[in-house]
């Protein structure tokens, strides 16, 4: 089964209103040639999501947000709904990004209610799993992308697996310059795959797209993105950058 690979700008606290909406309106021409053969979404910050979905609106690049609450509404201060990134004009949803398990006490369990509560909402989730370098070093890397993936999916339907996006991003790649190996990359992919087949059955794990993320660049794309079990990108630094985020995604559609 052909999976079409999705490559994701993750702008994390970067860009203002106007320099995203900036970036919005130079990306549509330059993508001009590769439309459809490769998904392509950005990642904005709350502030800018609104008036990025707007000059977005006539293209079919996505748009997705880097976090969200599980909540309707109600007395959570600092939160974003579901609903409102929909009206927003959000498709993606990244949940469980590893700087908000780090940084901000995430926990799988609240992934797994927001992957829960975006999936309900018609949104898709963009779910991230990733080993931290001790791990790595201490072998447990297929342990900790197990328990992340299996909480993170706990109680869904294969066929909202199927719908899904998991990105795997070892956090001693990411924002260090020092991306995965493509071996180690499609190991671990690999394996994410198997679990998923393991636990939610074949058309599952053959529908679901798995990303890499950690150190993408236009250098490193082709390789990666040419490994069977990678279906495109979540690139963090490289992505600020028009010319650098169009470099990857031709250069995921040339792989
Ligand atoms: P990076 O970030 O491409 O800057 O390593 C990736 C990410 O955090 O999603």
């Amino acid at each position: 089964m052909s999976r079409r690979p999705i490559i994701a700008g993750n702008w994390k606290m970067h860009k203002t209103i106007a320099e995203a909406v900036d970036f919005a309106r130079n990306l549509k021409p330059a993508l001009a040639g590769v439309r459809g053969r490769v998904e392509v979404a950005v990642c904005p910050a709350f502030t800018a999501l609104a008036g990025v979905a707007e000059v977005l609106q006539d293209t079919e690049i996505a748009v997705g947000a880097q976090d969200v609450h599980w909540e309707e509404s109600g007395a959570f201060t600092g939160e974003v709904s579901p609903a409102m990134l929909k009206d927003a004009g959000c498709r993606y949803v990244i949940a469980g990004h590893s700087e908000r398990r780090q940084l901000f006490g995430e926990t799988s369990g609240n992934v797994n209610r927001k992957v829960k509560a975006v999936l309900s909402h018609g949104l898709i989730p963009v779910m991230c799993v990733g080993e931290t370098l001790a791990e790595r070093e201490a072998g447990i890397t297929e342990e900790v992308v197990r328990t992340q993936t299996g909480a993170g999916l706990d109680g869904l339907a294969p066929e909202q697996v199927a719908a899904m996006v998991i990105a795997y991003e070892p956090v001693w790649a990411i924002g260090t310059g020092r991306n995965a190996s493509e071996e180690d990359a499609q190991q671990v992919t690999g394996y994410i795959r198997g679990l998923v087949r393991e636990w939610y059955g074949n058309t599952a794990a053959e529908r679901l797209r798995i990303q890499y993320g950690g150190s993408v660049k236009p250098e490193n794309a082709a390789g990666l993105m040419a490994m069977p079990d990678i279906d495109g990108a979540l690139v963090g630094g490289a992505s600020l950058k028009v010319a650098s985020f169009v470099e990857i995604i031709k250069a995921s559609v040339l792989s």
